[in-house]
């Protein structure tokens, strides 16, 4: 079978994983996505830099904006990040140019999804981004092939890995924010502008975009209310746990009734979690995602929420299913109409389980 080729857009963190994991386990992908899946052509901004990958069998393209339009090209992975700039002309050009899309950038399916959803639908072209939300842990299919048949009405988690590394690690080893921060991005887990992760936003781009998967509504990133981990302090850490708490940066959606509408409530904000429940367990970069099905019952998903190989096989399953002939975006046909809800006060406890 004709392989599936691959323009690959960014080669840090994410890029590099995914060449290692397409070259390592090669005879497995082809025999689950049923043809071989190749790279022809990458792109990042410093040709000359050590990446830990050989990178000498790919052509290398210094506008990565033009590559969707290369004839040699079936599909292009976009792993820049931010929500405009040369990723999002990346992404209009390869669902013009008739190409699928994948990609790990939240920032832009959070600003721009439903828009690029559109335009993929009308084109017949795949557009896909299991990776954006969780890396490695499958939420998105989980949702919405695995809990399809479901009404949900929350859905709540650690969807932020460095925020979870700094909290824990401060826990466990009384470290101080800026050293463990530091570390979280040497290990690759950080954005590159990391006060996303700090102030809650990445969080929150994740958040809207689950919410619009599980709720089957409207992604809404305009009302998500976001309150970051800047502020707690090693003494706010020991302090709730003297009380039998972590703290944990949780998102939470929840559909709440309101007279004859249903209103969407998102926020994402530092809580104190009690030790007994399933999240206060959540340590290191590892991201959870509960949500209760109204057959399924509660659903939790847990597992590495950020690092290049957890993110890479999020990356990759996108690529398996496209090289199978899925179409369409995880964005199906919105059901749920949702009003959104009054961004939450300080101290507002509406939504607030434990
Ligand atoms: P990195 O910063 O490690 O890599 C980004 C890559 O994009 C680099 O190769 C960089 O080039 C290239 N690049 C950046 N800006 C430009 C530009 N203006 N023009 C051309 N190339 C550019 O990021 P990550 O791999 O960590 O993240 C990539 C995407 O995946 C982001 O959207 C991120 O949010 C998302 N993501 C990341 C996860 C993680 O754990 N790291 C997990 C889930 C999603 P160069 O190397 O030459 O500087
Ligand atoms: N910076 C993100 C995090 C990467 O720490 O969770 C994974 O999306």
């Amino acid at each position: 079978a004709e392989a599936l080729r691959i323009a690959l857009a960014g080669v840090g963190t994410v890029g590099a994983g995914v060449i290692r994991l397409l070259s390592e386990n090669a005879a497995l992908l082809q025999a689950r996505a049923g043809r071989p899946i190749r790279v022809v052509a990458v792109s990042a901004r410093d040709r000359g830099k050590h990446r830990g990958v050989d990178l000498s069998r790919f052509d290398w393209c210094d506008d990565m904006t033009e590559m969707a339009a290369r004839d040699d090209v079936d599909a292009v992975v976009e792993l820049v990040g931010g929500a405009d700039g040369p990723a999002l002309t990346l992404a209009r050009n390869t669902i013009r140019s008739g190409k699928a899309l994948v990609t790990a950038n939240k920032a832009m399916i959070a600003h721009h999804g439903l828009a690029l959803a559109e335009a993929a639908e009308a084109a017949g072209v795949p557009l896909k981004f299991e990776a954006a939300v969780a890396g490695g842990i499958p939420v998105i299919k989980g949702l919405r092939e695995g809990a399809a048949a479901n009404l949900i009405d929350k859905v709540q988690g650690i969807l932020n890995g460095t925020c979870n590394f700094i909290l824990s690690t401060m826990e466990d080893t009384g470290r101080d924010f800026a050293d463990v921060l530091a570390e979280a991005q040497a290990k690759g887990f950080a954005e590159a502008d990391p006060t996303l992760d700090i102030e809650g936003i990445d969080a929150g781009h994740k958040l809207a975009i689950l919410a619009a998967i599980a709720f089957g509504s409207r992604l809404d990133l305009d009302h998500v209310s976001c309150e970051g981990i800047a502020r707690v302090r090693a003494a706010d850490i020991a302090r709730a746990r003297d009380l039998g708490f972590v703290i944990r940066l949780i998102g939470e959606a929840d559909v709440e009734p309101d007279g004859s509408a249903s209103r969407l409530l998102q926020r994402v904000r530092p809580c104190l979690v009690p030790d007994n429940h399933p999240l206060a367990h959540v340590d290191g970069p590892t991201n959870a995602v509960v949500a209760e099905g109204n057959f399924s019952g509660r659903l939790l998903f847990q597992g590495a929420g950020a690092g290049d190989g957890p993110t890479a096989s999020a990356v990759v399953a996108d690529l398996i299913d496209i090289a199978r002939g899925e179409r369409g975006s995880p964005f199906s046909v919105p059901v749920a109409q949702l009003e959104p809800m009054a961004p939450a006060e300080p101290g507002d406890r509406r939504g607030h389980t434990y």
